[in-house]
């Protein structure tokens, strides 16, 4: 009865886009930038994932966003690529200018229409900013056929005038509709009355895709995309772990399987790949070194560990007492131990393959090197030394130091010494500096090398494996001469070496940027 329910709804069910915007909304938010190169990693990646459209930037908002969108439109085939632009021309034409060349664009124009934004941000009447949608999506209509335009702060603003700029911009060209929660305040049966309203009392709406785009300030952005979808909408804007703005956007994991997994309840599909899931959040922990709570659903460490007694028992009956999906179906590694001294490069590829990574041969050598080097120093490489390695490894271009030896004296009652030496090309330089701690030394000693003012604004150390020879992972926060904040991460066996790779690699990236 149930199965017949089920296969009942899929016969008529809806196929929902998932709109990643991690690269846009979650980029911008603190802690979270990322450079050219790990934008076309998780551009690659969200591919893979399939989602239906990547917005790849705001590329108005300097040349480096413009030319992180452009590079991905280049080279991503499968999804559509947005660039968002505010509701003026300037910004319409480097949205142009950047995604012109994907297989399939979008532009993303904005504009707010609650009163307090129209009054205190934007300083137009209701009128004025009618007019502006107008002639921004016709403009952008110009250049490009899909065009989505968003009713920014949608949550707070009047119905009526809501549905007017909607129609606005579905006369001047508009082809998805995005009704976002700007501040997270709306609940689930609020939003999906709004969308009803909206769906009732603007013409022309049914000829457009409608999208939800929620914050998480209340903890309600998942459930009130979910309610949006239930209410008509078919698109969810969404980001890999959730982040964003604040409190973080819609997650793309608990979207997408909340859907999956109660289809029966919700009645719809979507095109995501669930088994990237785990690989596309663990690549977005590594890059922004932002971490997920152990209790995060999907992907957090627990998400599917089974503590009491009762439940490893059930579990062990019967995995459904008491999992509602399988960690498979999410691409979790199975937790075995899988690499040792002796495995060849065969071996390592295929585990690499079986573990979802499709690494360019460069890179493969250069994980397999790394991978050779810490098999001397651990009996056994787990799934997660292999996530590490593969994570630390550098993308052509990006190694302008690197490490060579260090040598560090610390104890108790002295104060603690560090000798650094690293590489540049073909020179080799090293520097002696004292502090209270040996980190601190090894810091003060690199920044003598690199002739910058570089402050430390967070780090972060963790081990990645158990057991004795376990590998710690060093994420690092740090400013070089008052510019962009930028993230560095060191993997080793010894905890010091690996806080000062994570200090080296964030200076890389600095030079790189
Ligand atoms: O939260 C928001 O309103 C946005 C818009 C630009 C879509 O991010
Ligand atoms: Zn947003």
């Amino acid at each position: 009865m149930y199965e017949n329910q089920k296969e009942r709804t899929r016969t008529m069910e809806r196929t929902i886009k998932i709109f990643d915007t991690t690269l846009r909304d979650g980029e911008q938010s603190p802690g979270c930038s990322m450079n050219l190169n790990e934008k076309i990693e998780v551009a690659r990646e969200l591919e893979a994932l399939r989602v239906d459209i990547i917005e790849a930037g705001f590329a108005a908002a300097s040349p480096g966003d413009a030319a992180a969108v452009a590079a991905i439109a280049d080279i991503v085939h499968d999804s559509t690529i947005c660039s968002l632009a505010r509701c003026v021309e300037k910004d319409i034409d480097a949205a142009y200018n950047a995604i012109h060349h994907a297989k399939d664009a979008r532009i993303h124009v904005f504009l707010a229409t609650s009163p307090v934004h129209m009054e205190y941000k934007l300083k137009m009447t209701p009128d004025e900013v009618i007019a502006s949608i107008a002639h921004n999506v016709a403009y952008a209509k110009k250049h490009c056929s899909n065009i989505e335009f968003s009713a920014e702060d949608a949550c707070r603003s009047d119905l009526d005038f809501l549905c007017r700029a909607f129609e606005a911009a579905i006369k001047a060209g508009a082809t998805t509709l995005n009704i976002p929660d700007t501040v997270g305040y709306m609940t689930p049966d609020e939003y999906a009355a709004r969308i009803r309203y909206l769906r009732e009392h603007t013409q022309g709406i049914e000829n457009v895709v409608l999208s939800c785009h929620m914050h998480n300030d209340l903890g309600m952005a998942v459930a009130n995309s979910l309610a949006g979808v239930q209410a008509g909408v078919d698109q969810i804007e969404c980001t890999i772990n959730g982040i964003g703005e604040r409190a973080g956007n819609a997650s793309l994991e608990e979207c997408v399987m909340a859907l999956d997994t109660r289809r029966d309840h919700y009645g719809v599909a979507c095109n995501i790949e669930t088994t990237q899931i785990y690989r596309a959040s663990r690549m977005i922990q590594t890059i922004t070194g932002v971490p997920v709570a152990p209790t995060k659903p999907i992907i957090g460490a627990n998400a599917f560990a089974h503590e009491a007694g009762i439940h490893q028992h059930g579990v062990m009956a019967n995995k459904e007492t008491y999992e509602i999906m399988t960690p498979e179906s999410v691409g979790i590694p199975k937790n075995a131990i899988v690499l040792g001294k002796h495995s060849g490069r065969h071996a390592f590829e295929d585990r690499l393959r079986e573990l979802g990574y499709s690494l360019d041969q460069a890179k493969l050598d250069k994980v397999f090197a790394k991978f050779k080097v810490l098999a001397d120093k651990k009996k056994v490489i787990k799934d997660r030394d292999l996530e590490a390695l593969i994570g630390v490894v550098p993308v052509s271009g990006e190694e302008r130091y690197t490490l060579d030896r260090f040598v560090i004296n610390s104890g108790n009652s002295i104060t603690a010494t560090a000798v650094i030496r690293v590489k540049k090309g073909d020179e080799t330089f090293e520097r002696v500096a004292a502090s209270d701690g040996p980190v601190n030394a090894a810091y003060r000693a690199i920044n003598k090398i690199v002739d910058k003012d570089v402050v430390l604004e967070d780090y972060s150390l963790k081990s990645m494996t158990d057991g004795e020879d376990a590998q710690a992972e060093a994420i690092v926060k740090i400013v070089i001469d008052g510019g962009e904040m930028v993230t560095g991460r060191g993997v080793s066996t010894d905890v010091i070496e690996a806080s000062i790779k994570a200090y080296i690699n964030g200076i890389n990236k600095y030079f790189i940027d």
